[in-house]
């Protein structure tokens, strides 16, 4: 009795039953936790020699019975013999149509439509694929060990029950596996057994990204990284300081100063005509050249920099992070799945800091069914929480290719795999592992994921080379023309105020010239001409002062 409450007859237990009679061992035996995997033996004596006999029962609670087959003997003479050499089991695989409880979720079953119907049907719309899946897997570890079903549904979760109607069912015993995929947690482990992961399942918040509206001065930047300014202003000036030396040593050019030089390294920059230079020296060709040559790379590169940047416009992603999503005071709903209130209650702390937000939302406005959902979604500035896979179809006929490339997801439950279970120390434990590694390796758990889950809908970027340039776009490079309109207008204004004040001078120095030329018209001249050398005016206003 004690042997069978403390689970001893599994893998690490083998044990050898000395009887007098078979029996009355067999009765003396309790096989409530026999399960596939028992390993034990009984030996009846006959004379000298013992018959050694095979023992298991494959599930005492499903209406198993107890199977002894022959294993060997024991001779004196020869010692022992066994007879029963296959592997446990390849001997034992067969379960003779038992009948085992499985149990799953299941939300939209119609009424007149039996359960197993429903768990094979495929369709459109559903939202009972998690089960499905659960359902077709399991069937297939059917398949390989000869049992059969009895099918359970499950359709709802108890406000007071923390780990969920399949688990705490399990907990308690009332089915051996369930076939609806379940998230792992310590808390439910404590209560059952998993068996293997096999579906893989996200939540997430979808959402549009609209692009920018704000004007991006950056697009002027965007072009050239930081560091790639920095050397061309750096040869910039170089380029400018080297003319200047190489156009100062040629004595024979007119007019060499750094206005002349900046302009020539602007204009090779900007591939517009140079200011024409009559220069016969090489030194001064070969600069010339190489600023032109520097010019035309550097253009090429920023305008090919522009053109790609065109055809990738970045949208400005949110962040997968659920804090991002809380600070953009987004309109929040979610799709009101069984599990939806678990996910809230994960302990990691973006979850947490989610929880609280969203328990501040009036419980009336938290909840929206698939469809509103994704017509919010359409709208701007609203996220809807949902397994992507039941609006993924719902967004494909609704949605356009532009909208479609814009979605955006916010993880609640990052991508993860749920697992099926079993009880705990459950008999099917071994098999149902056996079986699901086989269904994973050869496959056809691929298969049946790709079947039940639908794909993501396909954000064609390539559509977008045809769009024209937008005022949004444009915006920042008329800003920097209306900065040199200003620019300029203000130094014109600048430079007419100073001509003004510097006329008026003129005309005084003209009358007291003239005043003084009726005394002394020699001596004045001369006194005058040092005058205005001293003052160094403006070169072309100078000249034309001295015109008149
Ligand atoms: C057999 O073992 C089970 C589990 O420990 C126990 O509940 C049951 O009472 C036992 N049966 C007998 C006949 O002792
Ligand atoms: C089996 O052995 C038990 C005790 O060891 C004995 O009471 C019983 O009579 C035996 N049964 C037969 C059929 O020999
Ligand atoms: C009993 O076990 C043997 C192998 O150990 C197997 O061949 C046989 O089919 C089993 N019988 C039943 C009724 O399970
Ligand atoms: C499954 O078990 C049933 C009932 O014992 C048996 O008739 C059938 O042959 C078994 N199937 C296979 C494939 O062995
Ligand atoms: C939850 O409450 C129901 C009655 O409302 C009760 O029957 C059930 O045992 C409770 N479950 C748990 C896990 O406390
Ligand atoms: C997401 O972006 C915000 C700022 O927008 C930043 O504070 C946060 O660290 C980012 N989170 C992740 C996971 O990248
Ligand atoms: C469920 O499975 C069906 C059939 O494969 C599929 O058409 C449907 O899109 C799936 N639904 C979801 C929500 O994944």
């Amino acid at each position: 009795m004690s042997t069978s409450t403390h689970y001893m007859y599994d893998h690490l237990h083998q044990w050898l039953i000395l009887g007098n009679n078979m029996s009355h061992t067999v009765q003396l035996l309790n096989d409530s936790v026999f399960s596939i995997i028992t390993d034990i033996a009984i030996a009846i004596p006959n004379n000298n020699d013992y018959f050694l006999y095979d023992v298991y029962n494959h599930c005492k609670s499903c209406g198993g019975l107890i199977n002894i087959t022959e294993l060997g003997t024991w001779t004196g003479q020869d010692g022992l013999r066994i007879t029963l050499r296959t592997d446990k089991f390849s001997r034992r695989w067969d379960y003779h149509k038992m009948r085992i409880k499985v149990a799953g979720l299941i939300t939209d079953r119609g009424e007149n439509q039996s359960l197993v119907e429903y768990l094979r049907e495929q369709n459109n719309m559903s939202t009972d694929n998690w089960s499905k899946f659960g359902f077709t897997i399991i069937e297939h570890v059917k398949d390989l060990f000869n049992f059969t079903f009895e099918l359970i549904e499950l359709d709802h979760w108890e406000k007071n029950d923390s780990v969920g109607p399949l688990i705490s069912g399990l907990h308690q015993g009332k089915y051996h596996i369930g076939y609806f995929p379940s998230i792992i947690t310590v808390e439910r482990l404590n209560r059952a057994d998993v068996i293997l992961q096999v579906w893989p399942m996200r939540t997430c918040f979808i959402f549009l990204t609209k692009p920018s509206l704000k004007v991006d001065m950056n697009i002027i930047f965007r072009p050239f990284s930081r560091n790639v300014w920095y050397v061309i202003f750096l040869l910039i000036i170089t380029i400018i300081f080297a003319l200047w030396i190489i156009l100062k040593l040629e004595t024979h050019v007119a007019d060499s100063d750094y206005g002349i030089t900046v302009l020539i390294t602007v204009a090779a920059l900007c591939q517009q005509g140079l200011p024409f230079m009559s220069s016969t020296q090489v030194s001064s060709r070969v600069a010339f050249l190489h600023t032109m040559i520097f010019g035309l790379l550097v253009y090429n590169y920023y305008s090919a920099a522009i053109v790609s940047s065109r055809l990738n416009v970045p949208l400005d992603k949110m962040n997968d992070s659920l804090y991002s999503l809380v600070k953009s005071k987004m309109k929040l709903a979610a799709y009101k799945d069984l599990y939806f209130n678990y996910l809230l209650r994960y302990p990691a702390d973006d979850v947490q800091y989610f929880a609280k937000y969203w328990n501040n939302i009036p419980e009336d406005k938290r909840y929206l069914s698939l469809e509103d959902g994704v017509k919010g979604i359409s709208n701007l500035r609203f996220a809807y929480h949902t397994e992507p896979t039941n609006v993924y179809p719902l967004i494909d006929r609704s949605f356009d290719k532009e909208m479609i490339c814009q979605l955006t997801e916010v993880h609640l439950f990052r991508p993860g795999t749920l697992a099926l279970w079993t009880t705990q120390r459950s008999p099917f434990q071994e098999i149902t592992k056996i079986g699901l590694i086989r269904i994973y390796t050869s496959g056809i758990r691929k298969r049946e994921v790709l079947r039940w889950s639908y794909r993501k809908p396909y954000c064609n970027k390539d559509k977008h080379y045809v769009s024209s340039v937008t005022i949004h776009e444009m915006i920042p490079i008329i800003l920097v023309l209306c900065f040199g309109i200003v620019l300029s207008a203000i130094i014109c204004f600048m430079e007419n105020v100073v001509f003004d004040i510097m006329h008026k001078k003129q005309e005084q120095i003209k009358e007291s010239e003239n005043r003084l030329k009726k005394r002394n018209p020699k001596n004045i001249v001369s006194q005058i001409k040092s005058i205005v050398k001293t003052k160094k005016l403006p070169t072309t206003k100078r000249n034309i002062i001295f015109k008149k």
